[in-house]
Order: C-alpha cells, then sequence, then structure tokens
C-alpha cells in the first residue's frame, strides 16, 4: 500500500510535536508557561530532531476548557504573552527548520466572547445570528443538539457544542426543519464563515504555517456523514489555499475519509471516531501491555481500511498522545515500554505526532484535581519536567504557584538526565527521528508491508519500503520473549540499526528473530 499526498514536500518527512503552552516552559516566573518559554526551548526541539510543532490554544480566554474558549481568536492570552511574541516564535522556530500550527477553536467560542454577548441581546444586532438560538426559551424545541436554557436575556435556548459555556457557533443545518435552524447559505452561517477566514489569514499573514482545527467534523448541525460540513471545508481550504499555497490543516475528526476529503492534510486515528487507537494503547487489551494478551490485528484493519480510503489524497496520524487522553507511561509502563512504542509510531507511516514530555517517558499523574475544565485528562497535563532543579527547571516560580504540580517522584525522568544517557528513551526516540528523518521507507509515503500474525502472537512485525531502501520493524510488547520467522530475507544481509533483544539468526534459507520480552528491532535490508 502507498500513500502520497499533495502536501507540501516537508510534510513527508514531517514530525510533529505537541506543546501544552501553560505546562511546557515559563519564562517571566509566574508558574505559567508561556510563548517566550517556548522560543526558549526551540534549541532542544531542533536537537529531538521534530519539523513542526501544534500548540494548544494561547488565545485570550477565561480558560474554563483549557482555552478551547475563545474570546478574541486574533489576540494572544497576556498569560502567554503577546501577539509579537507570537510572530517571534514564528520567526525564531523558522530558521531552525520547524514549521508552527495554531490550534483553531472553529465551531464555539467562549460565552465572554464580545460576538456572544451581543447575541445574547434581545434587541436584534449583526451577532444575532452568529450562534444557534432556539426562537424561544419556555416552549420546548425538540432537538437532539445541546441547548442551554435561560442563559439569556434573550427569548431563546443556544446549542452547546462541548461544555456548557461553548456556545456553538452557527455555520447553519444542513437540512433545517424548524424554523431556528438556518440552511448554510443563509447570511448568518456565510459571515460566520467569512469571519472564520478572516481569522485564519490573519495569523498564516504573520507567519503561522497551519492549524489543528479543534473538532473540524462539528460545524453544520445535524448534518448526515457531514457532507455539508465537508463542502464547508472545501471552500474554506480554497479560500485560504488561494493565498497561502503551504498552509498545513490538521483536523481533529477520527474519520479521514471524511476529512481529507473535506480538504485536510492529515486526521489523527483518535480514542474518538473510527477508533482503533484505544486498542492500541488505551484500554485493558491494548497491544502495547506487558500481559501480552492485546492483539494487532484489529488496529491494523482498521488502520489499513482508512487509507485505503485517503490513497494519494491526504494522511493519517497516529499520536504518542495528547491532552484529552492518557498518556502512554501510565497503567504500569515504563520507558522501557514506552521504547517499543516510540519504535512503532516513529516506524510508522502517516505523521506521527509526539505529545510534550511523552518523549521522556512522563507518566499521567492520576488524582490530581480538574485544572481548567481537565478533569481525569488533567494527569497528562502536568509540567514539562527539564532537569533535576527545583520545578525540575519548569519554573522558578514557587511551587503552589505552578499550573499544575510537577510528577512528585524523586525520580522523575527529566531531559537533563535523559539526554547524556545514551540508553535512555529521550535518546531512542531521537536516533529514531534522525533514522526517520533521512530514510523515505520510513515517511510517510513509505510502503507498509505487515507480515502476518497468528492470533496467539505477542509480536508484530512490517517492512517499509521505498525507492530501493527496505526495513524490517518487530516489536515485542510483551514480558514473554518471542520469534519471527521471515522468508526469503538471508540473516547477513540484514543490518541493526536501532535495536534491543532482537536478534536474526539463520534458519533454513529464511530467518527467524529472536524476541526477548520487551523489545524491538529495525533492520535495514
Ligand atoms: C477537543 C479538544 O482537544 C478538547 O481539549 C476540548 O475540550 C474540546 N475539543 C472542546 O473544544
Ligand atoms: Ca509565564
Amino acid at each position: 500500500m502507498d500513500t502520497e499526498n499533495n502536501s507540501p514536500a516537508w510534510f513527508k518527512q514531517a514530525v510533529f510535536y505537541q506543546i501544552y503552552p501553560q505546562s511546557f516552559n515559563d519564562s517571566n516566573h509566574d508558574g505559567i508557561g508561556d510563548i517566550p518559554g517556548i522560543i526558549q526551548k526551540l534549541d532542544y526541539l531542533q536537537w529531538l530532531g521534530i519539523n513542526a510543532v501544534w500548540i494548544n490554544p494561547c488565545f485570550v480566554s477565561p480558560f474554563r476548557d483549557a482555552g478551547y474558549d475563545v474570546d478574541d481568536y486574533c489576540r494572544i492570552a497576556p498569560r502567554y504573552g503577546t501577539n509579537q511574541d507570537l510572530f517571534r516564535l514564528c520567526r525564531e522556530a523558522h530558521r531552525r527548520g520547524i514549521k508552527v500550527c495554531l490550534d483553531l477553536v472553529a465551531g464555539h467560542t467562549s460565552i465572554d466572547h464580545p460576538w456572544f454577548k451581543a447575541s445574547c441581546r434581545q434587541k436584534g444586532n449583526k451577532y444575532s445570528n452568529r450562534y444557534i438560538w432556539t426562537s424561544s426559551t419556555i416552549s420546548e424545541a425538540n432537538s437532539t443538539l445541546s441547548l442551554i436554557r435561560g442563559y439569556s436575556e434573550r427569548d431563546g435556548n443556544y446549542v452547546a457544542n462541548c461544555f456548557n459555556f461553548q456556545p456553538a457557533l452557527n455555520y447553519g443545518f444542513a437540512k433545517p426543519d424548524q424554523s431556528w435552524q438556518q440552511p448554510v447559505d443563509a447570511p448568518g452561517p456565510l459571515e460566520t464563515r467569512k469571519e472564520l477566514i478572516k481569522i485564519m489569514n490573519y495569523w498564516l499573514g504573520h507567519g503561522v504555517d497551519g492549524f489543528r482545527v479543534d473538532m473540524a467534523f462539528s460545524l453544520v448541525k445535524m448534518d448526515p456523514r457531514h457532507k455539508e460540513t465537508i463542502k464547508l471545508w472545501q471552500d474554506i481550504g480554497q479560500k485560504i489555499r488561494a493565498r497561502y499555497p503551504d498552509v498545513v490543516l490538521v483536523s481533529e475528526w477520527g474519520n479521514p475519509e471524511e476529512s481529507i476529503a473535506a480538504g485536510f492534510d492529515i486526521d489523527f486515528v483518535l480514542h474518538i471516531g473510527l477508533g482503533g487507537y484505544t486498542d492500541l494503547m488505551l484500554n485493558e487489551k491494548s497491544f502495547f501491555r506487558r500481559h501480552g494478551n492485546g492483539k494487532i490485528q484489529g488496529f491494523v484493519k482498521s488502520y489499513l481500511e482508512q487509507v485505503v480510503t485517503v490513497k494519494g489524497k491526504g494522511l493519517i496520524s497516529v499520536p504518542s498522545a495528547n491532552h484529552d487522553v492518557k498518556r502512554p507511561c501510565a497503567d504500569g509502563r515504563t520507558a522501557r515500554d514506552l521504547k517499543v512504542i516510540f519504535t512503532f509510531l516513529l516506524t510508522w507511516p502517516g505523521v506521527p505526532f509526539i505529545f510534550y514530555g511523552d518523549e521522556i517517558g512522563m507518566r499521567y499523574i492520576p488524582g490530581l484535581l480538574s485544572k481548567e475544565g481537565g478533569y481525569d485528562r488533567t494527569g497528562s497535563r502536568t509540567p514539562m519536567q527539564w532537569d533535576n532543579g527545583p520545578n525540575a527547571g519548569f519554573s522558578t516560580a514557587h511551587k503552589k504557584r505552578l499550573y499544575l504540580p510537577l510528577d512528585p517522584r524523586r525520580n522523575r525522568p527529566t531531559v537533563e538526565r535523559q539526554a547524556s544517557d545514551p540508553g535512555s528513551l529521550l535518546n531512542h526516540v531521537r536516533d529514531l527521528i534522525a533514522l526517520r528523518r533521512c530514510s523515505p521507507a520510513l515517511q510517510a509515503d513509505g510502503t507498509l508491508i505487515p507480515l502476518p500474525a497468528e492470533n496467539n502472537d505477542h509480536h508484530f512485525a512490517y517492512l517499509r519500503q521505498a525507492a530501493g531502501e527496505r526495513f524490517l520493524i518487530v516489536l515485542n510488547p510483551s514480558a514473554e520473549p518471542s520469534s519471527v520467522r521471515i522468508n526469503g530475507i538471508k540473516p547477513g544481509n540484514l543490518s541493526p540499526q536501532i535495536c534491543h533483544g532482537a536478534q536474526a539468526c539463520a534458519e533454513g534459507d529464511d530467518i527467524q528473530i529472536k524476541l526477548a520480552g520487551i523489545s524491538y528491532g529495525v533492520f535495514k535490508f
């Protein structure tokens, strides 16, 4: 199976890094990460080998949902710095060969956004149709949407997109069947669309390279198979690309067939949407568990089906985690297990996304009090662990003022400790990125050939190939040793690149790879 796409050339070898800005690096001692703090760490990101970042929302917000509730799309939240800081971040990142993508919360704003405040007024105004309102507060509206009652002086209920304080912007309904539902080409929805394009152009005009679009699937309401939402994004993409042909659009959609048709460059395999990710990482039966009971087949089948639908048009990303799910270092996994996981993630097709801190095996911290609407996601959002000094080098503020508490363990992993240890997870991730960046076979478009797996296998083996270059990758996440027999390759032809506990031996004309418990091997042949 080949994947090709029409995205900018650098994209084929892209390795993204996701930055949760409040927890990355605090430059002004207030306990909250900020944009100058990110700039200070660009050398680290360059050293790691990544070439693109996605920054979670960094705009003015009351932060009831960590910034996914925007008050002003064109202004950086003062706690993170200024617009000038963001422009400087773009320049400094570009100097190091790193692209910058922002988070575009396209589907909803905060209830404090001036548009929403105006929209709440009974007297009609420019923003009356910027959000979706029913026509009466008291009489029941018949809707499967989430209606918030009695909030405004305006007689009507508004539609919430996610949390109740995230009113849905009005992009219209696919098939309006009540008087308060407007078609996608009504003046209100068209104005909303125009505003969104204006916001995107503003940031692109200041050096931003693209966007990860929050809940990109959610814009048009009651839209079977997202047909109208797809058309809407096609229209937006066309207008944006006419000015900025190299823009990168990453969707939170979870259904590549739809999102790539909508014009996005990549979509994620996620905990939402078509899935596969949960079986891979997140549940008791995940493949990446030491008990070895989890099966890879379900994920591979679902992944290959999704890839076929986007072949030649777009890519799929399997991320290490994100701010909405448990980090991989959870449920008893250690850095040793993460080495196997990263060997998979960084030799898999598509575009890898590394969630900040996963590269050193930062732990999901259970039991934290919810912060800014995090709830059980809060444990994945703790401060980055840079060094072995106070507050792990994240901030010089008093410990009590930190955005979230740090992993309290004395031996918590840090960049400082791992950078100087050749056997660390961090150096493993760095080596894998370096190998991927110079090996077309391992990049987005390299052919993937999964080798047949028996139902009771604990391991997974696959080939990647392109431009006369071939790799064999073998993974055994289970604690039990295993072995793989492979036809048609002579052991002498296999050159180990990044291996631990994986040994190739002759077996007649074939080879056998012996796999110790929790082992991996990337071989070139
Ligand atoms: C998805 C984001 O990733 C999540 O963090 C947020 O809470 C919701 N969208 C609502 O914007
Ligand atoms: Ca700060």
